[in-house]
């Protein structure tokens, strides 16, 4: 739906996240890549092995923003509209940043079918339409900021930890986005759909838990508790539900309306740094058990329909510019602004021809 002059609120929270969004865009080229790095080999390796459901997900976070824009659009939200733009920037950034890192440590991320449970995540957050999206998104981004915030706490001098502290301000303003625009969204909901969100949130939580049990040898190597980690996420992600009304007295219900203004205040405790800032938790000390490596015989067998489920035919590529062993990055020509560049200049020869004098 094209407006030559739609009407919205400048002044509304959506619309100030808008603006803070335009005046904090950065580049990865802004970071000091000659920092030092600050992990053995082996924890450079552990590091990119976690990192891989992450970078997946700022792809799908990116691509997922560009198909809800439209349903955006369609329904005359601006404020909303131009604030997802910002998004998409975003997660475009966090995206190239880490193709990046991964290159300079030398690293790839792990398979697909070594954590086949992405592609499940990334599907259920595809079901449904922009309310479901962004409230996948807001779990989500409950997990990146407290991901990357550990990182930009314990390694501040570090190049991951100088790369976390920006990423993490951009992660704030997403969930600051999705909380306000779901915050007004939910309660109009049908109970039928309000269940629904609670059941693709305890479906998201289920699948993260699942991947943290796949990557806790890698979670060792790090020093990380990913149980403990986990907990504190899920309490993170209830306080959000319970104030849209989605925790307390059921899915379906109306939630514990008298809990909403004290899950609030909590949520915007924490508010201080970047100014959209949800709480910060510190993460327990590490307690994790002994890393459990990952046995082939643990690893089931991605099948057809687990494909199907977030790439149609193909199986979307976790790192889209495969580099071989000693080769060098596919060319220029192989791409297809390439093959489309010469077919319009073949149509330009073959047009002059025409138009030149027999
Ligand atoms: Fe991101
Ligand atoms: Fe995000």
């Amino acid at each position: 739906m094209l407006r030559l002059f739609p009407d919205y609120d400048r002044d509304d929270l959506v619309s100030r996240l808008f603006r803070k969004a335009v005046a904090h865009q950065w580049s990865p080229d802004d970071l000091d890549w000659d920092a030092p790095r600050g992990l053995t080999p082996e924890q450079m390796r552990a590091l990119t092995n976690l990192l891989t459901p992450v970078y997946l997900g700022e792809q799908a976070a990116m691509n997922g923003a560009a198909r809800v824009l439209p349903d955006l659009i369609g329904h005359g939200e601006t404020a909303a509209q131009l604030y997802l733009a910002t998004f998409l920037l975003d997660e475009a950034r966090h995206f190239d940043v880490l193709t990046r890192l991964y290159r300079d440590f030398g690293e790839r991320p792990l398979a697909l079918r070594r954590i086949p449970e992405m592609l499940r995540y990334h599907h259920r957050l595809m079901q449904g339409d922009r309310v479901d999206w962004l409230w996948g998104i807001l779990i989500s981004d409950v997990f990146a900021r407290d991901f990357y915030l550990a990182f930009a706490r314990v390694q501040r001098e570090a190049l991951f930890g100088r790369m976390s502290a920006r990423i993490l301000q951009d992660e704030s303003r997403h969930q600051a986005f999705a909380h306000t625009y779901l915050k007004n969204a939910v309660p109009q909901l049908s109970p039928a759909r309000r269940q629904a969100l609670v059941d693709m949130k305890d479906d998201l939580l289920e699948t993260m838990a699942a991947m943290n049990r796949r990557l806790r040898a890698d979670c060792e190597v790090l020093g990380i508790d990913g149980d403990a980690f986990l907990r504190t996420l899920a309490a993170q992600v209830e306080a959000h539900a319970a104030a849209f009304g989605l925790g307390g007295g059921g899915g379906g219900g109306n939630g514990d309306a008298s809990a909403w203004p004290k899950n609030v205040a909590r949520l915007e405790a924490g508010a201080a740094k970047d100014g959209v800032a949800w709480p910060q938790r510190s993460l327990p000390a590490s307690s994790a058990p002994l890393g459990q490596s990952m046995a082939a015989r643990d690893v089931p067998a991605l099948t057809a329909g687990d494909l199907r489920l977030l790439v149609g035919h193909r199986p979307r590529r976790v790192f889209p510019a495969a580099v071989a062993p000693g080769g060098e990055e596919p060319g220029c020509a192989d791409c297809a602004v390439a093959a489309l560049c010469r077919t319009l200049r073949h149509a330009a020869t073959a047009l002059r021809r025409r138009a030149a004098p027999a």
